[in-house]
């Protein structure tokens, strides 16, 4: 029996992870839940799990949530520092890490000291401390296994094959709601056509991310520190149906690649548990009643996130700090109507222009030059 903590219980991962969770009772006991301040869903997964204990980080929404069960055996927590101590907590041997935002990064790195098996959703923490991460990880004996429906596709692709003899990694990309869209007419979209992801049902940050392709930028990122594989050898190509995740290109030309159902219980029963599979709940792959798959090269003149990594993969750490904050705080200002949704890529280019990239050794170094990048960006919205 596994004992599982969920940092970010209550959003898409999260409720998903509940999903797969809840078909293997057997299999699965919940240790702790962790929220900001989503109070009735946490409610719900409280009565749906029975966890040991839940964290809401918002105090006063934990208020509410004590109010709410006024008697109850679980023992209810507030504050990011109850966060990042139910993440190492012993009494849990895996932690599911999908809060979102670098706001998930110290939580997640407890977990990893504390030597678990942790199943990584959230993408700032390779991002932004990817070197901190693998190191921390090699030392403590801790697992990291991705949950991001790419990064699972490769790790299984991977499988029982000589790392030597891997030329590329391909990450497809479903290339989001503005994939025929011209730059122009993009000027005007609204949060809400951003939001409307074609195949992917995620919280809205990511949704986002994934219009301007910052998603995948930011996922060959993280494909960069988890496989230990060299800028040169990613790459990302555009398949509009989302059944090929990702694909691995070995030196005789053999090209392996994972296909499911755009659902996440698939990626998140695998990283929960490779061997035996997991039922996970999608809908089984009906290749011959499936619309043809195609696959198009990504013009960077529409999606300018994926020229912008390519610099930033092959400079100093500190770029992709800069990069990640600059965009969480201009993909929130375009979710506020405050910018227009070109704007989003353009302000993190500005970003990364206008600040000197500082060595980013430790978390601390981390978050001063997160900071400093999103007071830059800042900045630059109120020009
Ligand atoms: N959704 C996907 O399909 C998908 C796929 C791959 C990777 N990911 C990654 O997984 C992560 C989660 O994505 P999501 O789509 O599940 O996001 P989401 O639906 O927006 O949910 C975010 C979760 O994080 C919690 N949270 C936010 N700020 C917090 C804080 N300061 N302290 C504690 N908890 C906090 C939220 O709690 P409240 O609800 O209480 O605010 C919620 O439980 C992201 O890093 C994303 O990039 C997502």
């Amino acid at each position: 029996m596994k004992h599982v903590c969920v940092l970010g219980a209550t959003g898409s991962i999260g409720l998903s992870t509940a999903d797969v969770i809840m078909q293997h009772p057997h299999d699965f006991a919940v240790d702790t839940l962790v929220a900001h301040r989503n109070v009735a869903e946490m409610s719900r997964l409280m009565a749906q799990l029975h966890p040991r204990c839940v964290v809401l980080t918002d105090e006063q929404a934990a208020d509410d949530l004590r109010q709410r069960h006024p008697v109850t055996d679980i023992i209810i927590a507030s504050g990011m520092d109850a966060a990042t101590e139910a993440a190492a907590d012993p009494r849990s041997d895996t932690v599911v890490a999908a809060m979102v935002g670098a706001a998930g990064v110290p939580a997640t790195l407890a977990a990893v000291q504390a030597g678990k098996t942790v199943c990584l959703a959230n993408k700032e923490c390779l991002v932004t401390a990817g070197r901190l991460f693998m190191r921390t990880a090699e030392a403590c004996g801790a697992t990291i296994v991705p949950v991001d429906s790419e990064h699972a596709a490769v790790h299984q692709a991977l499988q029982g094959h000589d790392r030597d003899s891997v030329r590329r990694i391909i990450l497809t990309a479903s290339g989001g709601p503005f994939r025929q869209r011209s730059p122009e007419s993009l000027l005007n979209v609204t949060p809400e056509e951003a939001i409307a992801h074609p195949n992917w049902d995620m919280g809205a940050k990511i949704s986002v991310d994934s219009a301007t392709m910052m998603n995948k930028a930011l996922e060959l990122i993280e494909a960069r520190w988890l496989f230990d594989a060299a800028p040169e050898t990613l790459e990302a190509i555009i398949h509009p149906q989302s059944i090929v995740h990702a694909m691995v290109e070995y030196n005789d030309g053999s090209v392996l690649a994972q296909m499911a159902m755009p659902d996440m219980r698939s990626p998140i029963a695998y990283a929960l548990q490779s061997t035996p599979r997991l039922s996970s709940g999608i809908p089984w792959l009906e290749l011959a009643q499936q619309q043809p798959l195609e696959f198009f090269a990504i013009d960077t003149a529409r999606f300018p996130a994926m020229a912008l990594v390519q610099q930033v993969m092959r400079g100093d750490d500190g770029l992709a700090v800069i990069m990640n904050a600059a965009n969480e705080v201009a993909n929130e200002a375009f979710r506020q109507r405050r910018i227009g949704f070109m704007a989003i890529v353009a302000l993190v280019e500005q970003t990364l222009a206008a600040m000197t990239c500082t060595p980013v050794t430790t978390l601390k170094d981390i978050w001063q030059l997160d900071q400093h990048s999103r007071l830059t960006t800042e900045e630059l919205i109120s020009r």
